[in-house]
């Protein structure tokens, strides 16, 4: 049998597959569709300072292999999350690790902090990279300087796994990947959605609210792809990958290109059970290929 389970930053996994942070809730919506202690772990939903009522509707939007999507960090907020959904959610089988946004240095500081209380919480992604809020979000992802310093100041309050979540909206991934192991990232997540539009021209009428929003779903993969493999090859911490990841043939190909782990998100909406075939497919492609651990498979793409 081959085994699956990976090592991140010291944390173990019992295997790679996980699910984004927006497109699985807080993993409990999940439990009448999947057993979800066969997952490697969940990133739930993003937790900020304060309740946040996300942007107004219409905030999603289908394009062709993807969709958009702008809503605008909705959620009740830290206390609300401590109080309420981590004693629901605190004894999966699974790793539970919290998705950290923010409009200031500071409000990531005191969500980290709060999550850092949390026993059963072993890690969190630092979202740097939301590109649906006025305030914070992809502005520290797009500017090495500060991506480099959030992190560093909230590497200073939270002493478990630090993920950073990084935007693919820039010129080069490699100094934001940089930039962020600078800070003390122990591990780092990419890609977040590529900034979109959707125009329904018989209205004359951007279809989302906020005009723009994020980009996910196949459309966005090749992208991933290449910058998973870029970064792979300019720092030395492990990477969880994501961006249109809808199969286990999809999810080996970013292993390859250097992923320790996935993430499998857009693909949740389609079909709620996807990542537990993704476990699936991804072992029986190991007993194909005659490949015991998936760290073999890390990084393993043939170039040459
Ligand atoms: O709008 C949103 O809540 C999306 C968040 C993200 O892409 O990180």
């Amino acid at each position: 049998m081959p085994d699956l389970a990976i090592n991140i930053a010291g944390l173990h996994f019992k295997n790679p597959v996980t699910t984004a942070s927006g497109t699985f809730g807080y993993g409990d919506e999940f439990l009448d569709f999947i057993d979800i202690g066969r997952l490697g772990g969940i990133f739930v939903k993003a937790v900020t300072g304060k309740n946040r009522d996300g942007n107004p509707y219409p905030r999603m939007a289908e394009t062709a292999s993807g969709m958009l999507n702008s809503v605008g960090l909705q959620n009740k907020g830290v206390d609300h999350f401590c109080r309420e959904i981590y004693p629901r959610i605190r004894d999966f089988n699974t790793h539970i690790i919290v998705n950290v946004s923010g409009s200031t240095v500071e409000e990531y500081v005191e969500v980290a902090a709060r999550i850092n209380e949390l026993e059963k919480i072993p890690a969190i992604e630092l979202n740097i990279s939301c590109p649906n809020v006025k305030l914070g979000g992809m502005a520290f992802g797009t500017v090495p300087s500060m991506a480099e310093e959030v992190t560093a100041e909230v590497r200073k309050v939270y002493k478990k796994v630090l993920m950073v979540k990084l935007s693919p909206n820039v010129t080069s991934i490699t100094d934001l990947a940089k930039a962020v192991v600078d800070g003390g990232a122990d591990a780092i997540t990419l890609i977040n959605t590529l900034l979109g539009m959707a125009i329904d021209a018989e209205r004359r009428r951007p279809v989302l609210s906020t005009i723009t929003g994020g980009l996910s779903g196949p459309a966005i993969k090749p992208i991933a792809l290449r910058m998973v493999w870029q970064v792979h090859k300019a720092v030395q911490v492990p990477i969880v990958g994501l961006g249109g990841i809808m199969n286990a043939t999809d999810a080996i190909e970013f292993i390859l290109a250097g992923a320790s782990a996935i993430q499998v998100g857009t693909a949740n909406f389609i079909d709620p059970a996807v990542s537990i075939k993704i476990v699936d497919g991804i072992e029986a492609y190991m007993d194909r290929h005659k490949i015991n651990t998936v760290a073999d498979m890390v990084g393993a793409l043939r170039t040459e």
